[in-house]
């Protein structure tokens, strides 16, 4: 549905490159992350896709057609950058869905048939005829995403959409866009809270300095590959006499450190099994445990160590940019 092809921007004062050829995508009806430090180009990324700043080179497609001109494209994209700013703080919340809807060439009955619904998922009941100005900064969120839904856009893109909400409150918002899958949307966040984007992203692309390092799937561990991978802590420091014996018994031995291997084991061997054949060997074992996909762990090891995301890595988007 968006696919982002090689996007190079320098900004001129100062000059900055901020993105250093990005390319990504996101399908129909699927949640995915932006994940990286402070400055590595998200923000850049979404105003440029938004039409808001201009690409030096590369090229956006929506639908499979490609961006021109922004504006024909602008009730395809709802976006929230910053919700403080996002929305006319002298009007109501009603006339803010209104006003930016017809913005996007909305008409009036189609936005009024949608009050009920948005009204229902992002609990706006209370709050339809009260100014922006009078609502706390979760408020102005709901209605800031309410806002960019109002003229029913196929792409939703937030900019830190957790910023500022407190745990309540950013456990509802992760409810509310795993809801608006029904719709089929296509959603993209940027964001600094690992947990919540490991609740509600299918997909995550990790940046850094202007670049994509890392795209990488986010499924539960037992809808993925066929591989499952075990932290197994032996009783004493692990040796490669021991690895040798797993290999033997048919686990691939990935990592040994301390008291610790990493075996890759097929999905269909039970965990009950892994622990048979230890014994079998003789390997005295403290505990094994199942090694799950962990953001942070992830992030850690792209964004901060350098390293590559290792077997979850998936980089069929950007290989398709080649063509
Ligand atoms: N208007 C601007 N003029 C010059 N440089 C800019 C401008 N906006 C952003 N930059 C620079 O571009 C780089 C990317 O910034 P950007 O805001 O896209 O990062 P980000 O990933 O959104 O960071 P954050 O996590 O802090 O929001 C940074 O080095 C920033 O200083
Ligand atoms: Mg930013």
């Amino acid at each position: 549905m968006l696919k982002v092809c090689n996007i190079k921007k320098t900004y001129k004062k100062p000059p900055v490159t901020a993105l250093a050829g990005v390319s990504l995508e996101v399908m129909e009806g699927e949640v995915v992350g932006l994940l990286g430090p402070n400055g590595s180009g998200k923000t850049t990324l979404i105003k440029i896709i938004n039409g808001i700043i201009l690409q030096d080179s590369g090229e956006i497609y929506i639908g499979g057609r490609p961006v021109k001109n922004s504006r024909e494209f602008a009730n395809f994209l709802g976006s929230v950058f910053d919700t403080e700013r996002s929305l006319s703080w002298g009007l109501t919340v009603r006339q803010n869905l209104m006003y930016f809807a017809h913005l996007k060439g909305a008409a009036s009955g189609e936005v009024k048939a949608k009050f009920e619904y948005l009204g229902e998922i992002f609990d706006l009941k209370e709050l339809w005829d009260r100014r922006v100005a009078t609502l706390s900064h979760g408020q102005r969120q709901r209605a800031a995403i309410a806002t960019a839904l109002a003229h029913d856009p196929k792409i939703l893109i937030l900019d830190e959409p957790t910023n500022g909400l407190d745990v309540e409150n950013t456990i509802h918002l992760s409810g509310i866009i795993r809801s608006l899958l029904e719709k089929k949307l296509s959603i993209l966040i940027s964001s600094h809270n690992l947990g919540f984007i490991e609740e509600v992203a299918d997909r995550v692309y990790l940046m850094k300095q202007g670049r994509v390092v890392g795209n990488v799937r986010l499924e539960e561990p037992e809808k993925q590959e066929e591989m499952r991978y075990y932290h197994i802590y032996l009783s004493y420091d692990a040796t490669h006499e021991d690895a040798r014996k797993l290999e033997l018994a048919g686990f691939r031995v990935i990592d040994i450190s301390g008291a610790m291997l990493k075996v890759e084991v097929p999905q269909s061997v039970p965990a009950s099994r892994i622990l048979e054949v230890m014994s079998e060997i003789g390997l005295i074992v403290r505990s094994v445990l199942p090694v799950k996909r962990n953001l942070m762990e992830l992030y850690r090891r792209v964004v901060l160590q350098n390293l590559p995301p290792g077997e979850v890595d998936v980089n069929e988007s950007a290989s398709r940019c080649d063509g």
